[in-house]
């Protein structure tokens, strides 16, 4: 038995990587085409595994996964390979629309092609996981119910109108086709891995270098934050249990203010490594021109998942920004490393006057 992972070397997907070989013994094939996000060194731990399969590509690359498909056979696909970052789509939308709308494309093509021609037991049991976000679902005023599965999709930014094509493509699939897909909404992830472009590992990071933590218009933006690790359960417990054809949204339970994100994550340093000159990381703050078009609230409601699966988060807030911040401590060669990439260069376009650090 095998599956097929795409994005594996990515924040969430390195994470459900990692996960998946510490508790099966099934092979993963992990299909990522390390772009600036996708970092061999997430995957460290299981370079010697011989249940971990790594191939660089492209999603959009129709024949190589048709190979890989024809090759491993698997019992399911799921599609964690994706741009990402709201701020880049703003900046630059052409590879988001490349990968998460037209690579989407080019994936389902592959699969359904696999798919097809599976005998009927195998075909039957197969399923196509896409992992999404909440931003689909678009920007919640205060006091408006969270967002539930039935919610119309009015997403606002490129990145989020590409995940939402791609999952109205899967659907379509469903629909069409017959073919055995399952799709996941989810909040705002944070946890080890996680790329310092994005809220909370800027802020760690930026916090420990002394720089400015540079928060977005007044900060009263509302995230539901969910530890990516409880995600990676939710992912594993749809695959085996969703029923084809539905989608499952996934949060946190957990609404907060982006400043008091900022806030919590400096009061953790403040505990864990204080500053040698006894001030706290909080001075550290500095409010900076607002994102274009940024969404004010999102919330998801996760009944769903609760009520017919069983899921619900291991971690509180508390516990696990505390393990984020302590991972971030203990593992400085990996900031390293990933700062002496691109993301450097993505700093200095993303915060030309750097602030200044007090
Ligand atoms: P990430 O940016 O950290 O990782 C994306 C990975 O996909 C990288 O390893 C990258 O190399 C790979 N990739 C990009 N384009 C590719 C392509 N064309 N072919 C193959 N691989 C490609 O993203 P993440 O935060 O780990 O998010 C993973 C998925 O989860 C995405 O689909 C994202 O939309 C979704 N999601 C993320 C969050 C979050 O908070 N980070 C929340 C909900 C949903
Ligand atoms: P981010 O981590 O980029 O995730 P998303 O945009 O997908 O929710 O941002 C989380 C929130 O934090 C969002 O409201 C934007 C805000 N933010 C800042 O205030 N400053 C920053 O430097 C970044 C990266 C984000």
């Amino acid at each position: 038995m095998a599956i097929l992972v795409t994005g594996g070397a990515g924040f969430i997907g390195s994470n459900f990587v990692l996960d998946w070989l510490a508790q099966t013994q099934e092979t993963l094939v992990n299909l990522d085409k390390l772009t600036y996000a996708g970092n061999l060194r997430n995957l460290a731990p299981v370079n010697t595994n011989p249940n971990h399969i790594f191939v660089q590509g492209d999603i959009g690359d129709r024949a190589l996964v048709g190979t890989l498909l024809s090759r491993y056979q698997p019992r399911a696909v799921l599609n964690f390979a994706a741009e990402s970052h709201v701020d880049r789509s703003i900046s630059g939308p052409a590879e988001f629309i490349h990968t998460n709308i037209v690579g989407s494309f080019h994936l389902l093509e592959a699969v359904r092609a696999y798919w097809t021609a599976l005998p009927a037991g195998p075909a039957s049991a197969f399923r196509l996981l896409h992992v999404s976000t909440d931003e689909v679902y678009g920007s919640l005023l205060a006091g408006e119910a969270a967002f539930s599965e039935s919610r119309r999709y009015e997403p606002n930014s490129p990145y989020s109108a590409s995940k939402a094509a791609s999952d109205h493509l899967v659907r379509a699939y469903h629909h069409t086709y017959g073919l055995p897909v399952l799709t996941t909404n989810c909040s705002n992830n944070y946890g080890p891995l996680h790329f310092p472009e994005k809220l909370i590992p800027l802020m760690i990071v930026n916090a420990l270098a002394g720089k400015p933590l540079p928060v977005y218009g007044d900060g009263q933006q509302i995230r539901d934050w969910l530890y990516v690790k409880d995600h990676c359960a939710a992912i594993r417990l749809v695959l085996e249990r969703g029923r084809p054809g539905d989608t499952y949204n996934v949060g946190g339970w957990n609404e907060q203010a982006n400043i008091d994100i900022v806030h919590a994550v400096c009061a953790l340093l403040d505990e864990m490594q204080p500053r040698r000159d006894g001030r706290g990381y909080a001075q550290q703050i500095s409010f900076v021109a607002d994102r274009p078009g940024h969404d004010r609230r999102y919330a998801i409601d996760a009944r769903k998942i609760k009520q017919e699966l069983g899921w619900k988060p291991a971690e509180t807030f508390a516990s696990g920004l505390r393990k984020t911040v302590r991972w971030y401590l203990d593992n400085p060669q990996w900031v390293r490393d990933v700062q002496s990439g691109s993301y450097r260069d993505w700093v200095a376009h993303q915060y030309p006057g750097g602030g200044t650090a007090p």
